[in-house]
């Protein structure tokens, strides 16, 4: 069974040759229209679900297109609708969505639920996210690099912000790809300290830096993400802003970057909060490439799962 659950659960050599397969795929389609079906038809009788606990954009209308251009069929399920941990055990769910699909994609909250959907579920599962991490964004984000850049191996990304999530994936993916990671923000929002240490052991130099402007310096990606996440209490808000503000990736950050530095956002952004408007669609950005890769990695993630 290949689950993708995460970017350091994948062996580096099957990441590389799904993002090669991505650009690929996406260069044979260059120029058609979206709801065109691709040359190559190896989702032709598959059924995938989609299943979301948590809203969506990108992941859902990416997976839903991908698929389709792929020859393959989608179900679009929002947990409110189904009995998932409620009402029967994530496990029998699992169980009896593989009697009906060839893959599962969740979003859902605890990574507990994907990992039990994984190990009952006798068909494919992808994080879509979960509140530890989002490996189909950040595999988005290398190929998004490498078609812009080359090879991220040995390139510095520094991540200014908050330590969520989408960071715990790109420390995943340092010490997969072999990139350096320098992350900067407040100590109380420092990530979880067994990623860093993860990548360090796999030789990725993993730095945190307080000063942002210092940590920004020789970059060649600068990242960011929202300063509350959709798991964060509300409430927690203001005293996010408070303690992100000096963070903010503005024009006087990006200048202290290297010249050629990428930006990237994985979306949705609170405009001139977290990153300025000046910088989202300034001359470094890239983020509607990444979104738009999204929709390429993810069909290079299904082809490896399913062995197509
Ligand atoms: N970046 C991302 O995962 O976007 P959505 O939440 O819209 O899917």
């Amino acid at each position: 069974m290949t689950h993708f659950l995460d970017i350091n659960k994948t062996d580096a050599s099957a990441l590389c040759d799904i993002i090669d397969s991505a650009i690929s795929m996406k260069q044979a389609r260059a120029g058609a229209p979206k709801g065109t079906a691709d040359a190559d038809q190896p989702l032709d009788g598959r059924m995938v679900a989609l299943i979301f606990e948590k809203p969506s954009t990108r992941t859902r209308v990416s997976f839903d297109v991908g698929v389709r251009q792929m020859g393959g069929q989608t179900m679009v399920l929002s947990g409110a609708d189904m009995q998932l941990g409620h009402g029967e055990t994530i496990a029998d769910t699992a169980r009896v969505m593989s009697r009906y699909v060839d893959l599962i994609m969740i979003r859902t909250f605890e990574e507990a639920t994907l990992l039990e959907m994984a190990e009952h579920a006798t068909v494919p599962v992808i994080n879509g996210l979960t509140n530890r991490t989002h490996p189909c964004q950040i595999m988005a984000d290398v190929m998004t690099f490498e078609e812009h850049r080359g090879p991220i191996k040995g390139k510095k990304v520094v991540w200014s912000g908050d330590g969520n999530n989408v960071f715990a994936s790109f420390a995943h993916a340092a010490g997969q790809f072999g990139f350096d990671l320098t992350f900067t923000g407040p100590e109380p929002l420092d990530p979880e300290y067994g990623f860093l240490e993860e990548a360090r052991a796999k030789g990725a130099n993993v730095v945190i830096e307080r000063n942002p402007h210092v940590a920004v310096e020789g970059a060649d990606l600068v990242v960011t993400d929202t300063w509350v996440s959709m798991h964060d209490p509300q409430s927690a808000r203001e005293r996010r802003h408070n303690q992100l503000r000096g963070y903010q990736v503005n024009a006087e950050l990006m200048a202290k970057a290297n010249p050629d530095a990428l930006f990237m956002h994985c979306l949705p952004a609170h405009r001139d909060d977290e990153a300025t408007s000046e910088v989202m669609d300034g001359p470094h950005s890239v983020i509607f490439d990444e979104a738009e890769n999204r929709l390429h990695v993810q069909k290079a993630i299904m082809r490896h799962c399913l062995g197509v």
